[in-house]
């Protein structure tokens, strides 16, 4: 066991290495509700998502068993960089005085330089495994884009990206990175697409959005039969590959003899949160742990804790399956802050059904108190943080805070998804006082969410 008093990095041998996803769904005490078909409204079939995902990924989509095995080329290619490092934070618990002890879980370290590798070489893999030959995907600040770029170049598939228009403008060097690894990156709002040719129309300078993006990856996948579509959260599947971290975690805990609290996670469409938390709250659920989970949004595009719970769809064209879950509309176009993974209409259906549960807990965070966490955090510990984890690491900072002025010793984990060293520029702003606070106010939550989907109750 490694020594608590001192232990500064946790580290897993590869042979600890987890060898099963962890499903959720076989221990929740009611299931989300299904997804609709939008032309019938009727529960989808393996059929219906046949256009889009390999079988494989639609029988993980509907999977009810509690654990799913990890393909052995799929766990050859996780030993690049896995297991993650679990941190304790020593540096910033002296910054900030607090007798909190604070963790987290450092997913920089994987060839993207975040958590999405995770989900987007077993997507690869299973679509490989199909026979199909290119996929294509949306993507926000790059991190998912650049991810399935090389997941697809190590199984020898073709990836063509649509990047949101302002993160492209923001984050050039991602263009580069996904161009290195050998897929194809166009901007979104793009002229290649009836969906991008419909939005270009009524807005030409559109900064885009995740939902647009979706909008034309889908369309391109659904025309032709040997590409397949892959996304980067919100799906069941997505989140069950993420899992593999909060595993990873929980090893690492039992090796300082420690249990979290309080576990605090960003949350764009979930799969960071998720794959952190849910192995944590399977041993919560079975009374073997007393954690409390917090997932943190922009205030900008805050789905959980300003949106309504219905169904909505996953784009903005209105391509995709109905799904319940929080959402501000699938036309929403979020303020473009820097945080460019967060800015999704929409919500996981499942986190959105564990938050109605009152399993989890959300806030809401404004760039610049995200930005002052995140320059902290590089001045303590090292790491340059992406803009989007600085939404978890602000509420961990608040919560260390309060710690010292109740003097509770709390146990924090914090998920840190991924590394900035792409997302520069936005440091650089907020460095040089440029960057602006923007809070959705309830008037626009209500403009946002008002032409949701009819469906019956
Ligand atoms: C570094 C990083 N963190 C978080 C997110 C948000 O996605 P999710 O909520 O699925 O983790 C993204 C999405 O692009 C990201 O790149």
């Amino acid at each position: 066991m490694a020594d608590p008093a001192t232990a500064t990095k946790i580290t897993l041998d590869e042979s600890e290495l987890p060898r099963r996803w962890y499903n959720i769904l076989a221990d929740l005490p009611s299931p989300p509700p299904p997804v609709l078909h939008p032309g019938t409204l009727q529960p989808v079939g393996p059929d219906d998502l046949a256009p889009l995902f390999p079988m494989e990924l639609i029988l993980q989509e509907v999977a009810t068993e509690r654990y799913v095995d990890i393909p052995d080329d799929v766990l050859d290619v996780y030993r690049l960089w896995r297991p993650s490092p679990l941190y304790r934070a020593r540096r910033l618990e002296r910054a900030l005085d607090t007798p909190a002890k604070i963790f987290y879980k450092y997913e920089g370290v994987s060839p993207a330089g975040s958590h999405k590798p995770n989900t987007a070489v077993a997507q690869a893999y299973f679509n490989a495994a199909a026979g199909v030959r290119r996929l294509t995907t949306e993507t926000g600040a790059g991190q998912w884009g650049t991810a399935l770029a090389f997941a697809c170049a190590q199984f020898g598939l073709d990836c063509e990206v649509w990047q949101v228009r302002a993160s492209y403008d923001q984050k050039p060097y991602r263009k580069i990175m996904i161009e290195t690894f050998g897929g194809v990156i166009h901007p979104s709002p793009s002229p290649l697409t009836e969906a991008g040719r419909k939005v270009l129309a009524e807005h030409p300078d559109s900064p885009g959005s995740l939902g647009i993006a979706i909008s034309e990856a889908v369309e391109v996948a659904a025309q032709h039969a040997d590409t397949n579509y892959a996304l980067g959260s919100v799906l069941n599947h997505v989140l069950l590959h993420q899992t593999v971290i909060g595993e990873e975690a929980l090893a690492q805990f039992a090796k300082v003899g420690l249990t979290p609290d309080l576990i605090v996670g960003c949350t764009g469409g979930g799969s960071n949160f998720a794959g952190l938390a849910f192995p944590f709250l399977r041993e919560r659920l079975a009374g073997r742990m007393d954690v409390t989970i917090r997932a943190v949004e922009p205030a900008s595009c805050p789905s959980l804790t300003k949106g309504v719970y219905a169904y909505d769809f996953g784009d903005t064209a209105g391509m995709t399956p109905l799904m319940k879950m929080h959402t501000l509309g699938h036309d929403f176009v979020p303020d473009p802050i820097h945080a460019g993974g967060l800015r999704y209409h929409g919500m996981s259906p499942l986190v959105s059904h564990l938050y109605e549960l009152g399993l989890i807990e959300a806030v809401a965070k404004t760039q610049r108190e995200c930005f002052e966490a995140g320059v902290r955090f590089a001045r303590t510990e090292g790491i340059v943080p992406a803009p989007e984890p600085t939404h978890a690491l602000a509420a961990c900072v608040e919560e260390a805070l309060r710690c010292k002025e109740t003097g509770e010793q709390k146990v924090i984990l914090t998920a840190l998804c991924g590394h900035g060293h792409l997302d520069l520029a936005a440091y650089g702003a907020y460095l040089a006082g440029d960057l602006a606070d923007h809070e959705l106010a309830d008037d626009e939550v209500a403009q946002a969410v008002g032409a949701l989907p009819q469906v019956p109750a």
